[in-house]
Formats: structure tokens, C-alpha cells, sequence
């Protein structure tokens, strides 16, 4: 939980090596506003590391990667909660409190894994491997995730595969993380054909060419990126883990072969660390900006609400995702 600010003026200081001060005007007066409004409306903002930092260390309450923001969800006592991520994130908290009031400041931000497999195909690959568990990833719609047997996230998914005790598991739908985790296991592991649209942008061409440009730079990967990017990094990990990884080890030099805002974010915190940034940008992360979350806060908006015919069973998918 980040320490509540009152106003934006006594926030600049913190993000002034990421936001020019030329910019700063430009987000002042919604930060003060979106501060204000949470209080009135008892509110809270949750946002995942790939948030810009004027999002992500100015007007969140809580920040983290994916898993982190789902077990945060169930300890939220405010009445609304606005996720600032994309739409499988605001739906894992909406699943986790049904009685509170999720909102998404724009119901476009999606995601290419959520978009690379829908309910029915699921149930095809139950048909097609009968009696073989099923993982799905978070990055996927509630109906999704109701058709399957538990979640992952890019934090837990080997526990998840192991916590399953069986020889084979279908992962779904990341083929890439599925395949990265079947190099850590001895489990078979059935996949998908889904990928990350940031992700598989990467090469290991890209990190030999960048260890060329910057001796001793540290690589760090996220594990939706191939598995020849990951088997080339010196560590792969959810975005709490990278973040992690540059506050234990401080490294001098350092590159996240990920989101752009994750290096802005972490690098508020580390000054004395180096950042490369060839980076991609998720065009659906980037949809949600202080604009629409101050409207969000004003008119209520975009509330999420999940298929009663699909809500229990997804939400058993990630509680029992939750107690691995
Ligand atoms: P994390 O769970 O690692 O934060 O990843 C979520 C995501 O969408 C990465 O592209
Ligand atoms: Fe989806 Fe990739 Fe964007 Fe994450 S970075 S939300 S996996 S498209």
C-alpha cells in the first residue's frame, strides 16, 4: 500500500526524474482532483507496474504485477475500486468483491492473450484431452476462466503446474509462458497459440546486440517473451519479480526486456541504477491515463459487472489459484 498524498504539489519532487517539468503542469490539477475524489467517494486505485508514473507513484494505492493485484483485491475495505490496467484485471477484482464497485476507465483496454482464446475453445481442448488439468493464464476473459480447472499468473505459474501433481497440464493461452515453465518442469505441457503483442517483439538477437552496445548490462525478460529472449537474459520474472531483482541487486546497468513504464517506475526508487531502454509499449495499458480515471471517479464509469453464468466458476479458478 503506497503512503496517501494530499496534493500534487508534494508529489513532484518524487517523480521528477521521469516527468520533465515542462509535463508536470499537465497532470497537477487532475492528480489533485483524483486525490480528492477518492477520499470523498472512498475509492481506492489499484495499478499494475506497466502504468505511467504520473498514474503509477502519483494517484495509486496500490501497484504491483498481476498476482499481487489480485491478493490485494480481497483485502480492499473501500467501497469502489478503480483498476488502472486492463479489462481481465478489473474483472479478477470484480470476482474477488462482488459487492463493491470495480471500475475501468475504458473498456478498450484489452489484451492480445485475452483476445487469443474464447470459452469454446477451451472446452474443445477438455474435449480433445480428457481428464488433462488446465491452467489459464489471468490475461483472460471471466467466461474463460470459468471453463478451466485453476489461474496463473507470470508470478506463480510453475507453483500452479506443480501444485497440480499431474504429468501433463494444459497451459493456456501464452504459449510462450507455458513454454518458458516447461523448461523449469517435468510436467508435459500443452499450449496454446496466444502470445503477448509486447512480448514477442523481442529477439535474442536484440539482447546480444544491446550486451554488445553495454558491456556488463544486466537483462532481465518477462516470461511471455520467447524462450530464446529468456534463455539469453541473465533472469526472467513477473514484473514484481524485475522490480524485485533491481532493489536486491542493484545492478549499475540494467535493461527490462518488457512494458516501457516498468523502467520509469522502477527507476524512481534507483537512482544509482542505469536504464537501457529498448522497450515496447502496450498500446492497452496506455488507454488509461488521469483523464478518464478522474472521470471514471466522477460519473461512475465503466463499471464492471461479470456473466451471473460464468462468475462463480472463474471466480473458483482464481480463489484456488489464490491458495497455492
Ligand atoms: P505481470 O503479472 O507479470 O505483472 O504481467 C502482466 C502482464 O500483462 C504482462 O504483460
Ligand atoms: Fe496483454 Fe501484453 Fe499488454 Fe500485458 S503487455 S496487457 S499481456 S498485451
Amino acid at each position: 500500500m503506497q503512503t496517501a498524498p494530499s496534493s500534487a504539489a508534494s508529489l513532484y519532487d518524487r517523480v521528477r526524474r521521469v516527468i520533465p517539468p515542462v509535463e508536470w503542469p499537465a497532470f497537477s490539477e487532475d492528480i489533485d482532483a483524483i486525490l480528492a475524489l477518492k477520499r470523498e467517494r472512498n475509492a481506492i486505485i489499484l495499478a499494475h507496474n506497466y502504468q505511467t508514473p504520473e498514474i503509477f507513484h502519483c494517484v495509486a494505492d496500490i501497484v504491483g504485477d498481476s498476482l499481487s493485484l489480485a491478493r490485494n483485491a480481497i483485502k480492499v475495505e473501500a467501497d469502489i475500486i478503480v483498476l488502472a490496467g486492463v479489462h481481465f484485471m478489473a474483472e479478477t477484482a470484480k470476482l474477488l468483491n462482488p459487492d463493491k464497485t470495480v471500475l475501468i476507465p475504458d473498456l478498450d483496454a484489452g489484451c492480445s492473450l485475452a483476445d487469443s482464446i474464447s470459452a469454446g475453445d477451451v472446452r474443445l481442448m477438455r474435449q480433445r484431452y480428457p481428464g488433462v488439468p488446465i491452467v489459464t493464464y489471468v490475461n483472460t476473459s471471466a467466461a474463460v476462466k470459468a471453463e478451466s480447472d485453476i489461474c496463473c499468473t507470470s508470478g506463480n505459474a510453475l507453483a500452479v503446474v506443480r501444485s497440480l501433481g499431474a504429468p501433463r497440464v494444459i497451459m493456456l493461452p501464452d504459449e510462450y509462458l507455458a513454454k518458458n515453465v516447461a523448461t523449469q518442469t517435468d510436467v508435459e505441457i500443452i499450449t496454446w497459440k496466444g502470445h503477448c503483442e509486447v512480448h514477442e517483439r523481442f529477439t535474442a538477437a536484440d539482447i546480444r546486440e544491446l550486451r554488445e552496445a553495454h558491456p556488463g548490462v544486466t537483462v532481465l525478460a518477462h516470461p511471455e517473451c520467447p524462450p530464446e529472449v529468456v534463455a539469453e537474459a541473465d533472469f526472467a520474472g513477473s514484473t514484481a519479480a524485475m522490480s524485485d531483482y533491481v532493489g536486491q541487486h542493484r545492478p549499475a546497468r540494467v535493461v527490462l526486456m518488457t512494458e516501457c513504464s516498468m523502467s520509469d517506475n522502477v527507476a524512481v526508487d534507483h537512482p544509482e541504477v542505469d536504464f537501457i531502454r529498448p522497450c515496447n509499449l502496450c498500446p492497452h495499458m496506455k488507454r488509461i491515463t488521469l483523464v478518464n480515471i478522474r472521470a471514471a471517479l466522477e460519473h461512475n464509469r465503466h463499471a464492471v459487472s461479470i456473466n451471473p453464468k460464468v462468475e462463480a466458476r472463474a471466480r473458483h479458478a482464481v480463489e484456488r489459484m489464490l491458495a497455492v
